[in-house]
């Protein structure tokens, strides 16, 4: 078949970026990869803030698409399509990231591809590993918790999701009561290693529910009631880290276990399980996902965290795929509104 460059773009949270993708063969070669991450911008106010977002994707846009093109050696003649990620995200960079995508789409003659962000992070794990469908996904980040059945290009079903907070989200918020920044993942982690998981026995929400639903508020609550009832030693706070990263593993897992005896990959099909997104990173989250995975004989698959975190070579990875297999015709998707959910 032949080959297909794409121009990917993505900037629908706090990470303004470009990547250029090759698909041959269902092979993807990435010509390059930019990502500039805001996170030094948003950390005095402790989270992301849409309007600094928004202002910083309109500042260095250009920039980043420019400096993708140079790494991957192209003009956008050499293009076959443009791809940006058109929502669920902020809409003030949404519309920065689509708008720069749609003018060098029109402006190069080539298709624009409007790729859901989500979209993206399920096929992240096709970048570098081996990884056929169908596979079982989950999806960590400080916005998005969901298990994923990925069963082909455009066929996922939604098995389960957090009814309140995200993993992600919640671990800032527990770093942000225990006092240590944004953002709280790395951080909470860090201390974890030092802490004692049994120190504090906090609750596991939903764990023996039916479904594949997961809910993390009453989690960081319980944590900040902890930490009010005396004062935050080291010690203390490397508990309070432990237990809390021990009741999210805990969660996970349960419910992990629960998606993988409800995963039928086919006829002599390997089981594979990929988890993504921000908190795919934490090492206490893999081992217990990696556990789960054996239990069933299956695999663990983790994207390296480059591409775990937002990215564009997930969203430029969406569109070669959607155009290799015929779902673009004409201009393609020029007609596309961004969508902020
Ligand atoms: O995927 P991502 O970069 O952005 C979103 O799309 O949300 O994920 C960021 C989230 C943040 O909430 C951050 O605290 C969390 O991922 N995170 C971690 C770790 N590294 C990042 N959570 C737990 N442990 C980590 N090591
Ligand atoms: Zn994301």
């Amino acid at each position: 078949t032949r080959a297909l460059t794409i121009l990917g773009i993505e900037s629908s949270c706090d990470e303004t970026a470009a990547a250029v993708l090759r698909l041959e063969d269902g092979r993807a070669t990435l010509l390059a990869d930019v990502i500039h991450t805001q996170l030094e911008e948003h950390a005095p106010y402790q989270g992301v803030v849409p309007e600094i977002a928004a202002r910083a994707h309109a500042e260095i846009a250009d920039r980043t698409v420019a400096a993708a093109m140079k790494q991957a050696g192209l003009s956008y003649a050499g293009l076959d399509g443009v791809a940006a990620t058109s929502g669920p995200g902020l809409i003030g960079g949404v519309l920065v990231g689509m708008m720069t995508g749609k003018a060098i789409a029109q402006a190069a003659g080539k298709p624009f591809i409007a790729v859901n962000h989500l979209e993206g992070h399920a096929l992240s794990p096709r970048l570098g590993n081996d990884c056929p469908f169908p596979y079982l996904l989950l999806l960590v980040s400080g916005g998005h918790c969901q298990f994923l059945e990925v069963r082909g290009l455009g066929d996922y079903r939604r098995l389960g999701t957090t009814i309140d907070d995200a993993v992600g989200e919640a671990f800032d918020k527990t770093a942000k009561v225990l006092g240590l920044g944004f953002p709280g993942g790395p951080a909470v982690e860090r201390l974890a290693r030092e802490g004692d998981p049994k120190a504090f026995s906090f609750p596991r929400p939903l764990m023996n529910r039916p479904g594949l639903d997961m809910s993390f508020a009453g989690l960081k609550t319980a944590v900040s009631r902890a930490a009010a009832e005396a004062p935050l030693t080291d010690t203390r706070l490397a508990n309070l880290c432990a237990s809390f990263q021990a009741a999210v593993c805990d969660v996970l897992a349960g419910r992990a276990r629960r998606a993988l005896e409800g995963f039928d990959p086919g006829e002599g099909e390997e089981i594979r399980f990929v988890v993504a997104g921000g908190v795919a990173s934490n090492q206490a989250v893999r081992t217990a996902l990696e556990a789960e995975a054996a239990a069933f004989g299956g695999r663990l698959v983790a994207p390296p965290l480059r591409h775990c975190t937002d990215n564009a070579a997930m969203i430029a990875l969406v569109g070669a795929e959607r155009l290799a297999a015929g779902g673009i015709e004409g201009i393609g998707d020029l007609g596309a509104g961004a969508r902020p959910r």
